[in-house]
């Protein structure tokens, strides 16, 4: 079966076109300054008070590929994909802030006065909030830059397969990830040997409610 390429294909179709790719050529290797651009396109996404709380921990080695198979609950993409990124939520990511909105000053996004406000505000509020609610936000932030990062890759010809199948602890102590670093998606991207499946998709109708939740 043909393998579409998709570049520069309209970003409806980018859309349409993604699925979850489970077999890759083992021989296609990415280039190391491709996947820079995926991951540099990527963290256009959105993210809470512009914190970008997400890390990206990107595997290219074959031998540390071979290595996450039996974390990777023996799925097999996690060794032929080229790369396979791991998205890391930073739990004390509000600590660069200061950075953040320094920089947007410099670009003259924002004035001294209220990037310091802003940094001020939120770097004393972050840590005064529940792990479990910052835990909240780095992982629906990753999930924000994952989507990107899958969407770019397609653009550029490669596929991806989000995947939650893995045991968080081996992974951790595996890479020795910092506590600060929570792994939250494991994310192989590759060229396809095969086409994912065609999925289903619930109605529209029946997933929307319009002014009011019955
Ligand atoms: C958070 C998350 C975890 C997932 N984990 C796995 C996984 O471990 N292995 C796998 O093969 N697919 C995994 N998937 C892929 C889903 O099965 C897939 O997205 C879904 O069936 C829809 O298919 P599509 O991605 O081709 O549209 C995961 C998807 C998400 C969003």
């Amino acid at each position: 079966m043909a393998i579409e390429t998709n570049v520069g294909t309209e970003f409806t179709e980018v859309l349409t076109s993604r699925r979850s790719v489970r077999h890759y050529d083992p021989s296609f290797k990415i280039s190391d300054e491709e996947i820079k651009e995926i991951l540099e396109l990527a963290t256009k996404a959105p993210s809470s008070a512009n914190t970008q709380s997400w890390r990206f921990l990107v595997v290219t080695d074959q031998s540390l590929k071979e290595q996450l198979l039996p974390i990777a609950n023996n799925q097999q993409q996690v060794v032929d994909a080229s790369a396979v990124v791991v998205i890391l939520g930073d739990l004390e990511f509000y600590t660069r802030l200061g950075e953040i909105n320094g920089a947007a000053v410099k670009a003259g996004y924002m004035t001294e006065e209220i990037a310091e406000r802003f940094t001020d505000h939120y770097t004393k509020l972050f840590p005064t909030i529940p792990k479990e609610r910052v835990t909240e936000i780095v992982a629906f932030d990753a999930g924000l830059v994952s989507m990107q990062i899958m969407l770019s890759a397609k653009s550029k010809g490669y596929d991806t397969v989000p995947m939650g199948g893995y045991d968080r602890d081996k992974l951790r102590a595996f890479f020795e990830i910092p506590e600060r670093y929570l792994p939250l998606l494991v994310l192989p991207i590759g060229k396809a040997k095969e086409e994912g499946r065609p999925t289903v998709r619930l109605p529209l109708e029946e997933i929307t409610f319009w002014n009011g939740v019955k």
